[in-house]
C-alpha cells in the first residue's frame, strides 16, 4: 500500500484539489487498491469550523469534469510522518511548517508536488491569488509527474 498525504496551509484549496485529482488518476488506471490518499493542513483553523472543500476548488474541478468527493479539513499530526510514505507539500513554507509539527524529515519523505516535475517550484495559494485555474494546471502537472515517478521507480504492482 502506498500512503500519500498532500499538505497545504488551510487544507481547503490546494491539497484537497491534489487529493481529488490524484485519486481520480489512480482510479482511472484501476490502481485504487494500491493507494491510501489523504490531505491535511499545517493550520487547524478550518478543522475547527469543520470546513469542506473551498467553492473555488469545487467549481474548477466541475468545469474540468473531475469527479468530486468531499473532504473535511484537518491539521497534520506528528504521527502522520511515520504513517505516510509520501508527504507532498505545495510550497516551501508548508515544508517548514510540517517539520515544525513532525520533526525533521529524517526519512526524506517530504517534497513539494512540483519537485516531481522538470520545473520545481511552489504552487501559489489561490486563497490569496483567486486564480484557481492556475492552481488546477499546476496541481495536475504535479500529480501526473508524481504518478510517473512511481511508475518509473517500480513502486506500483503491475496488473
Ligand atoms: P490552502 O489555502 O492552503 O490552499 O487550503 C488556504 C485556505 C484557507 C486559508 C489560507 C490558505 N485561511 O487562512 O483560512
Amino acid at each position: 500500500m502506498i500512503k500519500v498525504l498532500f499538505v497545504c496551509l488551510g487544507n481547503i484549496c490546494r491539497s484537497p484539489m491534489a487529493q481529488i485529482i490524484f485519486q481520480n488518476m489512480v482510479n482511472e488506471d484501476g490502481l485504487e487498491n494500491q493507494f491510501e490518499i489523504d490531505s491535511a493542513g499545517t493550520e487547524g483553523y478550518n478543522e475547527l469550523y469543520h470546513a469542506g472543500v473551498h467553492s473555488g476548488t469545487k467549481e474548477i474541478l466541475k468545469r474540468k469534469n473531475i469527479p468530486f468527493f468531499e473532504h473535511y479539513s484537518r491539521k497534520i499530526r506528528k504521527n502522520d510522518y511515520d504513517y505516510y510514505d509520501y508527504i507532498i507539500a505545495m510550497d516551501m513554507e508548508n515544508i517548514n511548517d510540517i517539520e515544525n509539527i513532525t520533526g525533521i524529515d529524517k526519512d526524506n519523505k517530504i517534497k513539494r508536488l512540483l519537485d516531481y516535475t522538470n520545473n520545481p517550484r511552489n504552487i501559489k495559494d489561490p486563497w490569496y491569488t483567486g486564480n484557481f485555474e492556475e492552481t488546477y494546471e499546476d496541481v495536475t502537472e504535479g500529480c501526473r509527474a508524481f504518478f510517473k515517478y512511481l511508475l518509473l521507480n517500480n513502486k506500483l504492482e503491475q496488473l
